[in-house]
């Protein structure tokens, strides 16, 4: 039997974690790529336990440094020809600074450093020959009015990084319909996901006075979260590519997160600084 193959980015704790768990439960070949080997060694051992020695590996992948991103590819590619779904899934919410290029911390680990890996492994999400990119970005992207390229380059400006996080979600956002329109025809279909409001570590850098609110709001279990991003990898049809959903429904998403222009502008300019950066 052909053994599906399934790399997801920061599965070693919150949704990325129960992604990976059930991916490996469907008999697919989970590559969990994450920064640390000893925070991720739970989750290997539990899908080890459950569903065999063969059925993950661990690649090493800080989306800060665009020589990890590299490295990464390079090694999945040591071991694995062909890539099924690829879950872009690791992301943070409220650290400041600038990535190794000096990109915004959060546009650079939420957004380019995917869009760095997903090209990376265009090959292999060829060779899979009906493979699914799924990119989880966040409602919060809504806030957004203006894309302003030259905060890119430049450290977070906001105290709470809120707004930059939110810029980064909107890129996931742009960035997806535009994979889809280029990649749809090479048999690789782009979804991205607003997982819902869930209860992770994500929320460990807000002000401790404010995360009783968020409970008030009705969280999502981890488990519920990932649900909502594993329809997009086997419940949702082919010919919804590119879009945005929310409880495993369709969604629209905000005006700006609809600009064909800008979601062109943003892969051109990615493309760019991909090619100064990356090898
Ligand atoms: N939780 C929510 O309510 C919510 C809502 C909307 C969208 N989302 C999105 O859902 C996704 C998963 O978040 P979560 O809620 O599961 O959060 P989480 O529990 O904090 O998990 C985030 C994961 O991203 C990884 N990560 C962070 N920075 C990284 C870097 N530089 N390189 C590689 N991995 C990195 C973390 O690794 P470390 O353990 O090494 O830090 C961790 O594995 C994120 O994209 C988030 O924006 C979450």
């Amino acid at each position: 039997m052909n053994v599906k193959t399934a790399l997801v980015t920061g599965a070693n704790t919150g949704i990325g974690k129960e992604i990976t768990l059930s991916l490996a439960s469907k008999g697919i070949k989970v590559v969990i790529a994450s920064r640390s080997y000893d925070r991720t060694l739970p989750v290997i051992q539990a899908v080890k336990k459950m569903y065999g020695a063969q059925k993950c590996e661990w690649l090493s992948l800080d989306l800060e440094s665009i020589k990890s991103i590299d490295s990464c590819a390079d090694s999945f590619f040591e071991q694995n020809a062909s890539l099924d779904y690829l879950v872009n899934n690791a992301g943070f919410a409220g650290s400041r600074g600038l990535t190794k290029e000096g990109f915004e911390l959060a546009f650079g680990v939420n957004y380019f450093g995917h869009y760095v890996l997903t090209r990376r492994l265009k090959r292999a999400l060829i060779r899979a020959n009906n493979a699914r990119v799924v990119n989880v970005s966040s409602k919060v992207h809504s806030i957004v009015k203006k894309l302003d390229f030259a905060s890119l380059r430049k450290p977070t400006k906001s105290l709470s990084g809120i707004n930059e996080y939110a810029v980064s979600k909107l890129a996931n956002i742009l960035f997806t319909s535009e994979l889809h329109r280029r990649y749809a025809s090479l048999r690789i279909s782009s979804f991205v996901v607003h997982p819902g409001l869930v209860d992770t570590e994500i929320w460990r850098k807000l002000p401790f006075f404010l995360r009783p609110i968020l409970k008030l709001k009705g969280m999502l279990t981890p488990e519920e979260g990932a649900r909502n991003v594993l329809h997009c990898a086997f419940e949702a049809s082919a010919t919804q590519s590119g879009k945005y959903f929310s409880k495993c429904t369709p969604s629209l998403p905000s005006t700006l997160a609809t600009n064909q222009e800008l979601a062109i502008k943003l892969w051109e300019q990615s493309e760019s600084w991909m090619n100064h950066y990356s090898k």
